[in-house]
């Protein structure tokens, strides 16, 4: 994108402390200063951003009440009972901050603060901006479909569907398509009843905002963001995958190993699967040794992201025996994190079995790249029926980590017909996604309605 003259206004971002909320709101940061707004990113100290990666923008951190040990475990710990506790924690300490923002910017002729955007999953800043006379809008780093289910989800879990029986399993759950009965424990995970007041704030505050920005966009749901203008009763902006403006490689958390694009410069086209769960999903001793018997039986190429914190009770790799571990790295490569873009975007690789994050089901579509589906929980659970169900771009594990299951889905991914068909159908997605984001397209439309949104806020 062009940079174009500062225009006078600075818009404050406030995303939430996770690799998957901070790439789109560093990337938001990164679209809106292109278009000339001055940028203020206010953040925890709870996997703080790199500020030195990012010289055009100011950063100020907050106090999230957390103690030493929990923001030195940093992005390997369990961060949704942590996020729970920064909502608690650090209301005063961003209304304060904020304030100082406002009151610095009122003293300055030149430049006025048009607004706050942050991250839906915040509870307590839509009150704080109200009381401090600041147009807040807020950034959804979810697909439009699950965060239009926010509403109703206290009503389905408490429908009677849970416990599903088998004979039930595969129907689909009305009030929430293409989602099955199925998916809903773990879309609820442990937390349950717990969840509706939670809901009701992230609704209520949502509709009391200036509007709801999704990075998504009409060619992969253009129904859910006309509902979504209906439920919430808000401006919508779709303004397509951020990462197809700017990279997130900048604003990641760990270290990436750059390793891997020589690795994958030696093998074969379209030969190897990426595994990777994202930066919050954990899983057992149990089904990492399944996941690692049937990558090394499949006798196909893979770059495995084994995330130190993802099994649980296991610092990284130690759980792997000797000979298995032999047997993996003649055919593979185990890294702690890698620089994910500039992986699906590697002639080398031919699938991604991915936990479907929003954002990693983007960034495959973007590349290309068909999927192998292994939802961990939440909006993940939706996104994975999208790609296996409704765009057929993808092979559907249905939860079952076993090393057979396994090594079947890589190998009709990567050798067989069927594998031939789901890249074809993969390719006719990807063109239109990126349509959406080129000159004239509705992505890119949608940022010119939503920058003059921001002028006028
Ligand atoms: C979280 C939630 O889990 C997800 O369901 C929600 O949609 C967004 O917030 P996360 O689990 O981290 O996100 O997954 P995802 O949305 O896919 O984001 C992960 C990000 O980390 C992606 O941008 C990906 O490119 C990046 N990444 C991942 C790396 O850069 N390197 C890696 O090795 C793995």
């Amino acid at each position: 994108m062009e940079e174009e003259k500062r225009n006078g206004l600075r818009v404050i971002l406030f995303p939430l402390p996770l690799q998957g909320c901070i790439n789109p709101m560093l990337q938001l940061a990164n679209i809106l200063h292109s278009r000339g707004f001055s940028i203020t990113v206010i953040h925890t100290r709870f996997n703080a951003p790199k500020a030195s990666s990012h010289p055009l923008f100011t950063f100020l951190q907050i106090q999230d009440g957390l103690s030493e040990a929990q923001i030195k475990d940093g992005p390997t710990s369990n961060v949704m009972s942590l996020l729970a506790q920064i909502n608690l924690n650090a209301e005063s300490p961003f209304r304060d901050c904020l304030n100082k923002v406002l009151l610095e910017s009122k003293e300055s002729s030149s430049e006025k603060v048009s607004c706050l955007i942050d991250d839906c999953g915040w509870l307590f800043t839509q009150t704080v901006s109200e009381s401090l006379n600041l147009p807040r809008m807020v950034l959804c780093t979810f697909k439009a479909t699950f965060f239009n289910a926010y509403p109703t989800l206290p009503l389905i879990r408490t429908k009677g569907y849970l416990p599903v029986s088998d004979s039930e399993a595969e129907d689909s759950v009305i009030e929430f398509p293409p989602l099955q009965k199925r998916d809903l424990s773990k879309v609820f995970g442990e937390f349950g009843e717990k969840l509706d007041p939670f809901l009701h704030v992230v609704v209520e505050t949502t509709m009391r905002s200036s509007g709801i920005i999704y990075m998504s966009c009409e060619e992969l749901e253009k129904d859910s963001l006309t509902l979504s203008n209906e439920i919430f009763k808000v401006p919508v902006f779709a303004i397509g995958p951020f990462h197809s403006y700017f990279s997130a490689s900048s604003s990641s958390l760990f270290t990436q190993d750059e390793t891997c694009i020589p690795w994958l410069d030696s093998q074969e086209d379209k030969s190897v699967i990426y595994v990777s769960l994202g930066s919050v999903v954990n899983i057992t001793e149990t089904e990492f040794l399944e996941i690692a018997c049937g990558l090394s039986n499949s006798k196909q190429p893979f770059l495995w992201v084994v995330r130190p914190g993802l099994v649980l009770g296991a610092k990284w790799i130690e759980l792997l025996s000797e000979g298995l571990l032999r047997s993996l790295e003649e055919k593979g490569k185990i890294v702690k994190w890698a620089p994910q873009q500039e992986v699906l975007a590697h002639r080398a690789i031919g699938g991604f079995l991915t936990h479907n994050g929003w954002n990693s089901t983007l960034e495959s579509i973007c590349e290309g790249v068909p999927m192998i589906c292994l939802p961990g929980g939440w909006d993940q659970m939706l996104n994975s029926r999208f790609v296996s169900d409704v765009w057929n771009v993808g092979i559907h594990l249905e939860g079952r980590i076993d090393k057979k299951e396994i090594e079947k889905a890589v190998r009709m991914l990567m050798v067989e017909s069927e594998g031939e068909k789901i890249r074809e159908r993969m390719k006719v997605l990807k063109d239109e996604v990126e349509r959406s984001v080129k000159q004239g397209g509705s992505s890119f439309l949608s940022i010119e309605t939503l920058v003059n949104h921001i002028l006028l806020l």
